[in-house]
């Protein structure tokens, strides 16, 4: 991986696999840029990188629709000085039961952040990657979402929809450089949070 003055966006960069992520590339010499809602967690993440020498800065922000999509990426490219080299697409919530006890209300919420704000963020970023000729976009998925299991239907659907994306965005943007991938990890244990509907 470079280890140049690029920028990197990371969602849900302020708790779990995406902190660790925020670490790790902060510490590659990476300007790292966290979001997430509560803003004590996202100061916190930011102070820490600060002051093991990296660069960070906390956009606080509910990812749930277009808009708050593409103002978050307005914001990154701004504090990138331009661009955002590095996406990660790492927020995501994970409401495990079994269909009948899923609301409509689980069902938005979990289909706004897993899908719909990925979806506007690369399509505000990867255009802006692709001019450039080069980029990364990683997109947060887990095995659930390539097999049916009990209780996995809204979280392994809304996965599942990520990994076709992720295939659909690597069509659209690979060939302008734009490297776009999805890693699907095991289970991580991450802040101290239990794994369910968190919102
Ligand atoms: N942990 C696992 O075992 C596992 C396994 C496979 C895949 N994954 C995937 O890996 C990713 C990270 O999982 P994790 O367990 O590390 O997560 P986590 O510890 O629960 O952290 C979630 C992060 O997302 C942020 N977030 C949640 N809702 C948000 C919203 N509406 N708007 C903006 N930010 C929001 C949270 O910050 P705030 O609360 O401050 O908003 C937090 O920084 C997820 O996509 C998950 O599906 C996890």
């Amino acid at each position: 991986m470079s280890t140049n003055s690029s920028t990197a966006l990371i969602t849900g960069g302020t708790s779990g696999i995406g902190r660790a992520v925020a670490n790790k590339l902060a510490a590659l010499g990476i300007h790292v840029i966290v979001v997430g809602r509560n803003a004590e967690r996202g100061q916190k993440t930011v102070a820490e990188i600060r002051a093991a020498g990296g660069k960070a800065d906390f956009i606080s922000s509910d990812l749930q629709d277009a808009s708050s999509a593409r103002e978050v990426a307005r914001r990154a490219v701004e504090l990138g000085g331009g661009l955002v080299d590095i996406l990660i697409n790492n927020a995501g919530i994970y409401p495990f039961g079994p269909t009948h006890e899923m609301t409509e209300e689980m069902f938005e919420h979990a289909y706004a952040l897993n899908v719909k704000a990925p979806y506007f963020l690369v399509a505000e970023l990867a255009p802006l990657m692709a001019k450039k000729g080069k980029g990364a976009v990683v997109n947060l998925s887990t095995m659930v979402a390539d097999y049916g299991a009990p209780g996995m239907s809204l979280y392994g659907s809304s996965k599942a929809a990520i990994n076709l994306l992720t295939k659909v965005w690597a069509a659209e943007y690979g060939p302008s450089g734009v490297r776009v991938n999805a890693v699907s990890p095991g289970p991580t244990r991450g802040a101290g949070r239990p794994p369910g509907y968190t919102r």
